[in-house]
């Protein structure tokens, strides 16, 4: 079991070596941790669980060119590692229904499921999230901000990833979304100060950014 998951964590680590997007091994790394702690206080396989943490990226339609080659390798990679029939299933399972995609996703179907997708969301907000949105928008060449284009509220997958939109757009459009939709109560309990705190953010960036306005006593 240790040395199979030693093996995981160094085929992930080559996966998103080159990562500049906040979906580099870091990222992966918490995830891990922070499902791990969550199946601890809610239960659930402990492998799949580690598993399918450590995976959940690599299979990603943003990081990667080739979706189906890269589940065909993740696939392999269980097989070769004498991972049950049943077990690879429900990490691919995982894998396949872990992303946001602007809300276009089914709910997740099992416990490990859950636990993995509110990992994965516990990463995306506070203090980190927001560095990761930031980061993620310097590399995709994504505007700051901009009071102008309009928040979306219902979007396809496509419109979700191409469409027009801003860093703080991505607060509303889904990071805020996030706490209300935590699958676990351990989940939740943690992302309330993330989310508070994201809420403080956005409320000092306007202030900040309406600055001359505020000032203007013409
Ligand atoms: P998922 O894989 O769950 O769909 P995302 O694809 O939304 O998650 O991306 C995960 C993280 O990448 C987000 O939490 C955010 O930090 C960053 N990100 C994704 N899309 C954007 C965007 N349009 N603007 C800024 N950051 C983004
Ligand atoms: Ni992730």
């Amino acid at each position: 079991m240790k040395r199979t998951i030693k093996e995981a964590e160094a085929f992930v680590k080559e996966k998103l070596a080159h990562d500049t997007t906040g979906h580099d091994w870091q990222h992966i790394n918490r995830v891990r941790n922070l499902a791990m702690i969550l199946c601890e206080k809610e239960g659930g396989n402990k492998q799949v669980v580690e598993l399918a943490a450590l995976f959940h990226d690599v299979v990603d339609d943003k990081l990667v060119v080739d979706v189906n080659k890269a589940y065909k390798e993740v696939e392999e990679w269980l097989i070769v590692h004498r991972i049950s029939e049943k077990d690879c299933h429900h990490i691919i399972h995982i894998l396949k229904t872990v992303s946001f995609k602007g809300g276009n996703r089914p709910d997740m179907t099992t416990l490990e499921g859950e636990v993995v997708q509110d990992a994965d969301r516990l990463d995306a907000i506070g203090a980190v999230g927001i560095a990761r949105t930031f980061m993620y928008a310097g590399a995709k060449g994504t505007p700051l901000y901009n009071p102008s284009i309009e928040i979306r509220d219902v979007m396809s997958e496509q419109e979700y990833r191409n469409g027009k939109s801003t860093a703080v757009a991505h607060f509303y459009e889904k990071l805020l979304k996030l706490y209300e939709g935590m699958n676990t109560y351990t989940a939740k309990a943690i992302a309330k100060e993330r989310h508070d705190y994201m809420l403080g953010f956005l409320a000092q960036f306007k202030k900040e950014w309406n600055y001359n306005n505020e000032n203007d006593y013409d």
